[in-house]
This record gives structure tokens, C-alpha cells and sequence, in this order.
């Protein structure tokens, strides 16, 4: 009766499905005051890393905070200390190629309504970041996953991606370090990539994240930020500076120059229609930034000594397939033993209390037997979670 009179949903939620049943069983740990060892755990707020709190929350207490005086764009002086931070990474850029945001979820919604019609096409990377499907979804765009090849390290498969180009496609989405798996972008792929750009009108859309979390050392410098095809690159302070719940973010914008002028003036427009970055944490940026080789050789002293704790399982568990990954926060783990991936994750979560990613919430082959596991949870608990996997094993 309530149903007939009130407004239907979007379509939108078409994808929602039954409850999970791993969810299911959490949610069941939590209500009964069940303790778990969280083997996904990727809130680097909640891992035991020491912040300078008192200058963290002395720089969010500006005067100017009391005044509002909005730009589109983010204000000039958060974005000049973004440039600040990539010229320590050895790239010069300007300001005025940066619109900050307040995530990198909401980088990428503007970037679809900037270049997608609805019921035009993104490509996604796959295995990859969960979180594309539901922001092509969100935002009314078909996606499409492109395959990355496991044989070749993680590269893409051009191939497949060749064949999933369409006269709809408008973006391709790229992550390196890629989440989960690691890789980074190689300068043959990119050179690939910029000739299909440029054939197809796709723009590249690279989120780098976790460019300053690399666990091997990386010849490849490139440059995506001087090109002369559409490339955006996108980033924040919720890995660079370990601190997601500041919510900020940034696009910078790359391309032809006209194309680029253009571009600007459309991204403006989408930018002052929602103004949504907050002035205190915009304020507090330059000074925030000057923490980041303190917070970052924290994550990677973790990730150094949990990446020992794999090995050493590794070694015990020769069945299991495990690459160390070259950068960014996960590792990826497979076996015969983890199919079904869903089933096994349930199975861990009920007999040892131990949770874990399956595999297929990244788009990872059933038939690969995959889990995902985070690498910047605490060691101790780390080695624990991986000795309950031994013991289910
Ligand atoms: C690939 C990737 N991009 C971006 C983010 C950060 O997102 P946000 O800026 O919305 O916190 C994450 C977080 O896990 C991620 O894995």
C-alpha cells in the first residue's frame, strides 16, 4: 500500500543484490560483541601509526577559517603547495591545472559528467578498485572491465581492451600502483595508450594514489602531466598524507591546449556547483604536507615488515601463488584452496575470526582461488591473521 503511493527508485539501484552472506556474518560479530582480525583493514587512521596530532589540529585552526570565500578551483595556496609537493617528485606543474575535490570518488564523478553522456562508456581495469563500478553506475555511464594479464605482470592486455573500445567510450580509467595488485604503469603502456587516445577520443583518467608507496625501485618517471592528449591525473591526501577523513583530493588537467582551456572552463563549472571542499582543511594544506615523510615512512616501515611476515608464509605454503607486489597497500594470495573465494573468505571469517577481501570483489576470475589482504595493518596482527589462514588451510 505505502509502495503504490510513494515515488519509484532510480534505476541506479539495479544492481542491488540479495545481502552478502560474508556481510551477513560480520554484521552478526558485530551486534554480538565477536572480536576479528581484519585482514582488509586499509583505514590507516585505525593501524596504530603515530600522527603529529597537536600540529595536525593547530594547522586546521586558521582565523581565516571563519570566512568564506569560495573558488572553484580550491584556493591558490593549497593548490601551490600541491605543485610544491610534485616538485619534490621531480614534475613541474602549474596550479592552474588543479581542481581540488573532496575525494577521489568525487575527482572521478566530475570527470564522468565533464566527458560521458548518460548511457555512455568508461573502461575499468580489472583486477581493480572496486569503487569504478558503482561511480559509472552513480553517475548514469555503462562500464566495461579491461583485462590486466597475471602472466605478464599485471600489464594490460591490449588485446582485450582493444576489443572492448567502443564508438561509446569516453574514458579509460587507469591506477598505478594499481589496487590490488601493485603494478605500475610501464612507459611502453602509456605510449600504447596515448596512440589509442588519440585514435579513439578516449580520455586516460590515472589515479596515483599510491605513487609514493612503492616498494621496489621504479625506472619508470613518467610524465602524465605535459601531454598532448587528454590525460587527468588524480590524487590526495588520504594515502599521500595517510589522512582520508580530511577529504581532499585533486584533478590535474592535461592535454592539447585548446582542448585543455575548454576543459577547464567546463570542470569550473562542475566544481562551482558543488564547492565542496571545506576552508579549514584547504587552509591547513601547506603546513599538512610537511608531515609527510614522517606519516609515510611509517606505512612503509609497515608494509617493509609485513611483506617479510608473507614471504615467511609464503615459504611454509609453496601451493600458494603470491607475487610481492611493487607498490601500494595490498597483496594479492592464491591457491586451489581459496576457490570458492566468497565461500573460503565466509568459511575463514566463521573458524578462525578472520576476515579477508574475496578475490571476485576485484574482479579476479572465480576460477583463480584469490584473496585480497591489506599490508598496513599492525604486524603482530598480521602474522596472526596469516597463521589463522594456516591453521583453516
Ligand atoms: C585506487 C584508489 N583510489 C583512491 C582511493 C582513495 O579514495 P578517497 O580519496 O575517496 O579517500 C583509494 C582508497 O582505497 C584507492 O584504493
Amino acid at each position: 500500500m505505502d509502495q503504490e503511493n510513494t515515488p519509484r527508485f532510480s534505476d541506479r539501484f539495479e544492481f542491488i543484490s540479495g545481502e552478502n552472506d560474508l556481510y551477513s556474518l560480520l554484521e552478526s560479530f558485530k551486534k554480538s560483541g565477536e572480536d576479528w582480525i581484519d585482514l582488509t583493514i586499509s583505514n590507516p587512521t585505525k593501524v596504530g601509526l603515530v600522527y603529529p596530532r597537536e600540529a595536525i589540529l593547530h594547522s586546521l585552526e586558521k582565523q581565516e577559517s571563519i570566512e568564506y570565500d569560495p573558488n572553484p578551483k580550491g584556493t591558490p595556496n593549497a593548490r601551490k603547495s600541491i605543485t610544491g609537493y610534485y616538485k619534490e617528485k621531480g614534475h613541474n606543474i602549474s596550479e592552474e591545472d588543479l581542481f581540488l575535490t573532496s575525494s577521489s570518488s568525487e575527482a572521478y564523478s566530475y570527470l564522468i559528467k565533464l566527458l560521458c553522456n548518460p548511457g555512455e562508456e568508461v573502461l575499468i581495469p580489472s583486477p581493480g578498485y572496486p569503487l569504478f563500478e558503482f561511480l559509472s553506475l552513480l553517475d548514469g555511464v555503462e562500464f566495461n572491465s579491461y583485462k590486466l594479464d597475471q602472466k605478464e605482470n599485471w600489464k594490460i592486455d591490449f588485446e582485450d581492451l582493444n576489443s572492448k573500445i567502443t564508438t561509446k567510450t569516453k574514458i579509460l580509467f587507469l591506477v598505478s600502483p594499481n589496487n590490488p595488485t601493485g603494478n605500475s604503469l610501464t612507459s611502453e603502456e602509456f605510449e600504447k595508450l596515448k596512440a589509442i587516445s588519440k585514435t579513439k577520443k578516449i580520455a586516460l583518467v590515472l589515479d596515483e594514489v599510491f605513487s609514493d608507496y612503492l616498494h621496489e625501485k621504479n625506472p619508470n618517471q613518467i610524465d602524465f602531466f605535459h601531454t598532448d592528449f587528454p590525460v587527468f591525473v588524480v590524487n590526495g591526501v588520504s594515502k599521500i598524507l595517510a589522512l582520508p577523513q580530511m577529504k581532499l583530493s585533486w584533478i590535474h588537467v592535461g592535454g592539447p591546449t585548446n582542448w585543455k582551456k575548454e576543459c577547464k572552463e567546463r570542470l569550473e563549472i562542475i566544481a562551482d556547483t558543488y564547492l565542496s571542499v571545506g576552508t579549514p582543511i584547504q587552509l591547513a594544506l601547506p603546513e599538512l604536507f610537511q608531515w609527510r615523510n614522517m606519516i609515510q615512512s611509517q606505512v612503509l616501515r609497515r608494509i617493509s615488515r609485513n611483506l617479510q611476515v608473507l614471504e615467511s608464509f609464503h615459504s611454509s605454503h609453496p601451493g600458494i601463488v603470491y607475487t610481492s607486489p611493487q607498490g601500494g597497500w595490498y597483496a594479492v594470495l592464491q591457491s586451489k584452496s581459496f576457490l570458492n573465494d566468497e565461500e573460503f573468505s565466509y568459511r575463514l571469517l566463521e573458524k578462525e575470526k578472520v576476515l579477508v577481501h574475496p578475490g571476485s570483489m576485484f574482479g579476479f576470475e572465480e576460477d583463480s582461488g584469490s584473496i585480497v589482504i591489506s599490508l598496513i595493518y599492525e604486524t603482530e596482527l598480521f602474522q596472526s591473521g596469516l597463521e589463522r589462514i594456516s591453521t583453516l588451510l
